[in-house]
């Protein structure tokens, strides 16, 4: 296996992201022998820290993530502290002069991860300074890893990405969803186009509807500021989504490449059909909690979260019908939601299949059911196939029996997090799972639509209780087409 050497610096090494992901994730891949010792990590932000806080910091995040049983000395001592102004030019030759250091006593040969985990607004400046310093042209290579919101509309995306475009390639951009890190979100294309007895029937001859769920019972918590300008659409559909939608729908990709596949993807949401603003009802439900109960506890409307939330439009919940036009799947809704404050935090895709023509099994048609794949991404990690079989000593009538297959069940296989395979990529090389500048553009062009006629009206908000599934809307949604969302 690789063992990439590399500089990592990391700006907005004091946050949140840094603390619960990266700091974590690094030890991981150190622990593993992904990277070996080749290898240091300059954490920057604007508190007056040093390394001692820093490392202390890390060591304190990787005791709360991955209770180590050993000594964490010698890795935290990899760890460095700048603090750092992003607008300050002193700041960028000081950063030099330690990188320059550093790639002398690690020996990590002059490549470099910037990993830009902090306010978004920052960005294009960060880049082009990288640039101007002359911080990314060396003997190694550059990677710019940025974290998510990537723009808030297409117009500003574009202008993001132009930002970062003229200091660096798209091929040294990793923008990161981290949906495709997760385990089982890279398992639906094995699922697909490894296996004879799905990919024959993955299409709109043999598949009724697709329905992408990803529920979550936590609120807003502390990010108010920056949830309430964004709202579920852009937070969760833009990305996380669409992606799922994307690795669902796209034709088989000629070579496992990064291009190849991505480029495949880009088709899918390119057929996406466009929502006309006139009919967002039929097709999207949004929704905000209300007062409600998770795990028996009494939880607060959104609109009491945060007194700036007072007279909030912003949408917590979302619920959609996609409608994907090409040969493949003409006709066959993908209907995708996603909200906080839901019953339960699980991710899922439900593939549900045509019935046969005519079956004799079932006293009454409510008895039916119709074959489903269900693709668990988490909190179980897994298959579940529903098929029907006799019932036993009741004749020859039919009942629904599930073949699972679950990660979770196996004792001992430990599945990585998303930014540690993330991370890993990046330092490899490999772009596939970080998203192209394309699939950016094409996201935000679906979504704008919504948003943009959504924020001309106002909702009747709230409008579903915390604990629930979401508004009755997003239930009809699907009863109008004669389906429902399926919760197996
Ligand atoms: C993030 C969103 O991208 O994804 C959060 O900003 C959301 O609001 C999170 O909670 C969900 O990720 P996961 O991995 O917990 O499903």
């Amino acid at each position: 296996e690789l063992q990439p050497k590399v500089v990592i610096v990391i700006f907005g090494a004091t946050g949140d992201l840094a603390k619960r992901k990266l700091f974590p994730s690094i030890y991981r891949l150190y622990q593993s022998g992904k990277i070996s010792e080749n290898f240091a990590v300059v954490g920057l932000a604007r508190r007056p820290w040093t390394d001692e806080i820093l490392r202390e910091n890390v060591a304190n995040s990787i005791k709360e993530a991955v209770s180590p049983n050993e000594d964490l000395e010698e890795f935290i001592s990899h760890f460095y502290y700048q603090s750092f102004d992003v607008t300050d030019d002193s700041s960028y030759s000081g950063l030099h002069a330690l990188i320059n250091e550093l790639e002398g006593a690690y020996q990590t040969e002059e490549n470099r991860v910037f990993y830009l985990a902090m306010a978004p607004e920052f960005f294009g400046t960060i880049a082009n300074k990288l640039q101007e310093y002359g911080l990314k042209d060396f003997a190694g290579w550059s990677r710019l890893v940025i974290e998510k919101p990537f723009g808030t509309d297409l117009k500003s995306a574009r202008k993001l990405n132009k930002q970062l475009r003229a200091a660096f390639d798209e091929e040294q951009i990793y923008r990161i969803d981290h949906y495709l890190g997760k385990e089982m979100v890279q398992n639906i294309e094995v699922i697909r186009f490894a296996n004879g007895i799905f990919e024959h029937l993955w299409n709109n001859r043999f598949i009724s509807n697709v329905q992408v769920t990803s529920s979550e019972t936590l609120g807003v918590e502390e990010r108010a500021r920056y949830y309430d300008t964004s709202g579920a659409t852009r937070d969760m559909v833009q990305n996380h989504m669409l992606q799922m939608v994307a690795l669902l729908a796209m034709e088989p990709p000629i070579k496992l490449t990064t291009d190849e596949i991505r480029s495949e993807k880009i088709k899918v949401l390119r057929a996406l059909r466009p929502i006309d603003p006139k009919e967002i009802d039929n097709f999207f439900v949004r929704g905000q909690y209300g007062v409600g109960k998770i795990d028996g506890e009494t939880v607060p409307a959104y609109l009491d979260e945060d007194d700036e939330l007072e007279n909030s439009n912003t949408e917590t919940f979302v619920a959609g019908k996609l409608l994907i036009d090409n040969y493949r799947w003409a006709g066959v809704p993908f209907y995708i939601r996603t909200g906080k404050r839901l019953a339960e935090k699980s991710t899922k895709i439900v593939i549900e299949f045509k019935d046969i023509p005519m079956n004799l099994y079932y006293k009454k048609d409510k008895d039916r059911h119709p074959n489903l794949l269900i693709i668990n991404i988490q909190p179980n990690e897994g298959i579940t196939l529903c098929l029907n079989a006799k019932k036993s000593g009741s004749g020859s009538l039919a009942e629904p029996i599930q073949l699972a297959y679950n990660h979770n069940e196996v004792p001992g296989i430990n599945t990585p997090e998303a930014y540690e395979k993330l991370l890993y990529d990046c330092m490899i090389g490999d772009a596939t799972n970080f998203t192209h500048w394309d699939e950016v553009a094409l996201s935000w062009k679906f979504v704008d639509t919504i948003i943009n006629e959504w924020s001309n009206n106002t909702a009747d908000f709230p409008n579903y209780r915390s604990g629930s599934m979401g508004p009755d809307a997003a239930d009809e949604l699907l009863a109008k087409d004669g389906f429902h969302w399926w919760s197996i």
